[in-house]
């Protein structure tokens, strides 16, 4: 058992992910021994809390854990709240006294995780405070977490990110891309470098075209103010498709370590082409819902949302080509889309493998094939909400003749087994405990997905989009499909087909 004595520093501790993802992942911790009774954690926002209302607060996220009264109790005991105001220098005076007072209760030895959980304008203020008020410990570790988006360009994202290094260095710095804490983005380097039959194949030689969708059924709900400044470029490809998409071009490490992986990570993505100003209209088509329908249910545009401007420019859908300059990938396009108010929610990497070089089949005496080609074999990863992996054959069509199939070989993991394994933030919290960032972006890798995402905002910033251009429970608009018949393929995933075909959708 790897426990640890730390004490936690959540900026943000009233807010929204401090309560649906920290303190649930902090009690599974707890409950699984990676924490000690030797372990505090300070919550601190604006509103003025007393701990007994925190400790309310912390036992109500995690009842769905269904802890016993005495465990909940015992668990809420350890969290302190300090109504703090993070542009106010004197009161992080209170939070030195505080957390000098509970390393000594708890015998904490100075280890300090401190978290942000706030909106990042405030992230290079309270990190230079740690340091000039002296809460940063010379004792013991001190390491820093931080939630997206980092910066809004490269050029922000530099300016905070030197900020932080004059308090941390860059090994206690973890960058959360809480998908990089999912079971199936973790799974990706195991089916590629644990089965030959995946990684002998796993290049341009025999691979046709990679697809990566990140699918969203849901609008943008009470995020309108943030989202609206944003945009699904940004939330999206510039940081968790772009990870995914390092994992899937990367090298294979030669050992699986941290440094190993990080190094052919930032290979990858330095391998990405970065688009001349032609090639992003070309290659990139964004979009922004409509209202609409799908089967009973009517959904309103993105314009008419709350919080969101009714002349919204922003796009609320991304798809695009990404081309990698190296040997192995030369000529294979990975396909990413994004979008929100989607047919289906789904998170999902599609494989499409090439055609043998010639269908023989289609010169079969008994049942003559019309269409020359056979459908591709394709390897699917089901990230979310599906965990698993499947992967397409053709096989002979049972009976006289000789037409062939497609045939489906699947694999899930059981929906008890996705209960229990852990979930992202608490993994990813571990891991930091640990020390081991992995599983988070380096700023090796943010500074080069922002140099490949700034381009193609600077182009679309000069050109006026014609929005809005899908309707909601659509799967995006039709340059988002013309984008792939263009190369002569087609999205494999297409969960639209099915409530078209029986009328559910226009
Ligand atoms: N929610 C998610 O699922 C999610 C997912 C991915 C990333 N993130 C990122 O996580 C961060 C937090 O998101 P969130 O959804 O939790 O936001 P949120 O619910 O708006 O919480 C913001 C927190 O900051 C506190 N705060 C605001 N101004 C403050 C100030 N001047 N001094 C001290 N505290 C202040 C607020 O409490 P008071 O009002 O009491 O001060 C609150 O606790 C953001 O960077 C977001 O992009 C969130």
């Amino acid at each position: 058992m790897n426990e640890k004595n730390v004490l936690f520093t959540i900026f943000g501790g009233t807010g929204d992910l401090a309560q649906r993802k920290l303190y649930p992942s902090l009690f599974r911790l707890y409950k699984k021994g990676n924490l000690s009774e030797h372990f505090a954690v300070i919550g601190t926002a604006r509103r003025p809390w007393s701990d007994e209302h925190y400790r309310e607060v912390v036992k109500g996220t995690i009842k769905t854990l269904n802890p016993s009264a005495e465990e909940a109790e015992r668990f809420a005991s350890h969290f302190y709240y300090q109504s703090h105001d993070v542009n106010d220098s004197s009161h992080y005076q209170t939070l030195k006294e505080l957390s000098d007072r509970l390393d000594e209760k708890y015998h904490l030895n100075g280890n300090r995780m401190y978290y942000l959980a706030m909106a990042p304008q405030f992230f290079g203020t309270i990190v230079s405070h740690l340091k000039s008020q002296k809460i940063i410990t010379e004792a013991g570790f001190n390491r820093l977490i931080i939630e997206k988006p980092f910066g809004s360009d490269f050029h922000s994202a530099f300016e905070l990110n030197e900020k932080i290094r004059q308090v941390f260095p860059e090994d206690d710095i973890f960058r959360i891309d809480h998908y990089l804490g999912k079971e199936m983005i973790q799974n990706i380097s195991a089916i590629r470098f644990a089965n030959n039959i995946f990684e002998s194949q796993w290049n341009n030689r025999y691979i046709d075209n990679i697809q990566i969708t990140f699918g969203e059924s849901l609008g943008v709900e009470d995020r309108g103010g943030y989202y609206d400044h944003s945009g699904a470029l940004k939330d999206m490809v510039q940081n968790h498709i772009l990870q995914v998409l390092a994992l899937l071009a990367m090298e294979p490490p030669v050992a699986f370590s941290e440094k190993e992986i990080r190094s052919e990570k930032i290979k990858a993505l330095k391998a990405i082409r970065i688009y001349e100003k032609k090639e992003v209209l070309e290659n990139f088509v964004r979009g922004q819902y409509a209202a609409g329908q799908l089967d009973d249910q009517t959904f309103k545009g993105y314009r008419e949302e709350d919080n969101v401007d009714p002349e919204s420019t922003t796009e609320t859908f991304v798809a695009g080509k990404f081309t990698i300059d190296n040997f192995r990938w030369s000529g294979v396009p990975f396909y990413v889309r994004t979008g929100k108010r989607l047919t289906e929610k789904g998170t999902r990497i599609n494989i499409v493998f090439k055609q043998v070089p010639v269908n023989v089949f289609k010169t079969s005496i008994d049942e003559p094939c019309n269409d020359p080609t056979l459908p591709p074999n394709v390897l699917t990863i089901y990230i979310q909400p599906t965990e698993g992996f499947s992967f397409t054959l053709n096989g002979k069509k049972v009976g006289q003749g000789f037409a062939t199939d497609p045939i489906k070989l699947e694999y899930r993991n059981s929906a008890e087994m996705v209960e229990n394994s852990p979930e992202a933030y608490e993994k990813l919290m571990l891991d930091a405990l640990n020390g081991d960032s992995t599983n988070f972006s380096h700023w090796e890798e943010v500074a080069q997905t922002w140099h490949i995402v700034d381009v193609i905002r600077q182009v679309w910033d000069q050109v006026q989009p014609d929005f809005p251009n899908y309707k909601a429970g659509s799967m995006g608009p039709e340059a988002a499909f013309e984008l792939l018949e263009k190369d002569g393929f087609e999205w494999i995933w297409q969960p639209d087909h099915w409530y078209r075909e029986r009328g559910k959708l226009d």
